[in-house]
C-alpha cells in the first residue's frame, strides 16, 4: 500500500508540475486530491491494514496530501502571474505614439477685463446689476436729464427701433433702473458692465457695438472724494500702482459736476477712459431719491478701451472679428 501512495505522489507531482494552464490544474486537483480522488480511493484500503501499518500509512497519506496541496497552490500562483503578465504585455500601452490633440478655448480678453473688474469692484462693495440693451427713450435719456429737444441728445447718434425704443448708447441707463428698483432705499452700490450701440464709422478706434462698464453710488454724504477714491483704486488695479491718473471737468447732463478721467500712456500721452461725475439731483429725484438727504457718484468707462491699453492692442476691429490668431494669444490667461 506504501507503494502505491509512493507511486501516486510520484505520477502527481509530475503532472502538477507539467501542467500549464489553470484548468488542467484544477482538474488535477480533483483528481487526485477530491472526494472521490484517487488518494481517497487508496486510502478505503487502509481497512484491510494491519493495526501497526495504518498510522504509518496514515503519516503518509496526509504527508502526500499535503504535499500536493502545497505544490498545486503553488502551481497556482505561478500561473496566475503568467496569465497576469501575458495580459499586461497584450494591453501595453505605446506612449510615446503621438496623442489627440484637444483644443482648449480661451477667455475673449473683454470678458477677462469685465471679470478682472467686477472682482475689483466686489472688493470695494459693489454688486452687479444689469438692464436690457434693447432700451426705451425714457432709461437711456429722459430719465438722465436728457430733455427732448436737449442738444444733448445729439452728443450721441444712436439706433433707433421705434421713435421710443433704441438700442442703448450707454450703460448709463441702468442707472434709473437700478434706483427705481431699490424704491428709495440706500446703499445703491453697483456696477453693470454690458454692450452699447453708437451709429459710428467702425474704424481702428470706433465701433458701432462696444462696452461699457457704468458704476453708481448713492447714500448719504457721498462726496466727490469719495468717487476719485473708487476710480484712482480700480485704475491702479487694472493698470498698476504708478499709472499716473487725471481729472478734466467734462459735461453730461446726469452728472454735475461732471469729470473725464485719463491715464497717462508713455507711448501715447494721456489717453481717456472714463465719464463720471456726482449724480445731477434732477436725476436722483426722477429715481425717486430727495437730493436734499442723499448724494451719489455715477461713472462710465470703456471696456475695449481698458483691455486695449492693457494689452497693448491698437485697433478696436480685433475685438469682433474673431481672428484666432489674435484670440490665440490669450490662451494662457
Ligand atoms: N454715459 C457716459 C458715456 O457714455 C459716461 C458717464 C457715465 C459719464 C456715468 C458720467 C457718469 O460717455
Amino acid at each position: 500500500m506504501q507503494e502505491r501512495l509512493k507511486e501516486l505522489r510520484k505520477m502527481a507531482e509530475a503532472k502538477i508540475k507539467s501542467a500549464h494552464d489553470l484548468e488542467t490544474l484544477k482538474e488535477l486537483k480533483i483528481k487526485f486530491l477530491g472526494k472521490k480522488g484517487e488518494l481517497t480511493s487508496v486510502l478505503r484500503g487502509m481497512g484491510s491494514l494491519s493495526p501497526e501499518e495504518r498510522p504509518v500509512v496514515g503519516a503518509l497519506a496526509n504527508e502526500i496530501r499535503n504535499r500536493l496541496e502545497e505544490l498545486i497552490s503553488s502551481k497556482e500562483g505561478e500561473l496566475e502571474e503568467a496569465k497576469l503578465e501575458q495580459k499586461l504585455k497584450e494591453e501595453t500601452i505605446d506612449v510615446t505614439l503621438p496623442s489627440v490633440s484637444f483644443p482648449m478655448g480661451a477667455i475673449h480678453p473683454l470678458q477677462a477685463v469685465i471679470e478682472e473688474l467686477e472682482d475689483i469692484f466686489i472688493g470695494m462693495g459693489f454688486e452687479i446689476a444689469e438692464g436690457p440693451e434693447v432700451e426705451t427713450d425714457k432709461f437711456n435719456f429722459e430719465m438722465l436729464n436728457f430733455l427732448k429737444d436737449h442738444p444733448a441728445r445729439d452728443m450721441q447718434d444712436s439706433f433707433y427701433i421705434t421713435p421710443e425704443i433704441l438700442l442703448r448708447t450707454h450703460t448709463s441707463s441702468v442707472q434709473a433702473r437700478t434706483m427705481l428698483a431699490k424704491k428709495g432705499e440706500v446703499p445703491v452700490r453697483i456696477i453693470c458692465p454690458g454692450k452699447v450701440y453708437r451709429r459710428d464709422s467702425d474704424d481702428a478706434t470706433h465701433s458701432h457695438q462696444f462696452m461699457q462698464i457704468e458704476g453708481l453710488v448713492v447714500d448719504r454724504n457721498i462726496s466727490m472724494s469719495e468717487l476719485k477714491g473708487v476710480l484712482f483704486t480700480f485704475i491702479k488695479k487694472i493698470f498698476g500702482e504708478d499709472t499716473e491718473v487725471r481729472l478734466r471737468p467734462s459735461f453730461f447732463p446726469f452728472t454735475e459736476p461732471s469729470v473725464e478721467v485719463d491715464i497717462y500712456d508713455p507711448k501715447k500721452g494721456w489717453l481717456e477712459i472714463l465719464g463720471a461725475g456726482m449724480v445731477h439731483p434732477r436725476v436722483l429725484e426722477k429715481s425717486g431719491y430727495n437730493p436734499e438727504r442723499y448724494t451719489g457718484f455715477a461713472f462710465g468707462a470703456g471696456i475695449e478701451r481698458i483691455a486695449m491699453l492693457k494689452y497693448g492692442i491698437d485697433d478696436i476691429r480685433h475685438f469682433y472679428n474673431n481672428d484666432l490668431r489674435f484670440l490665440r494669444q490669450f490662451q494662457s490667461e
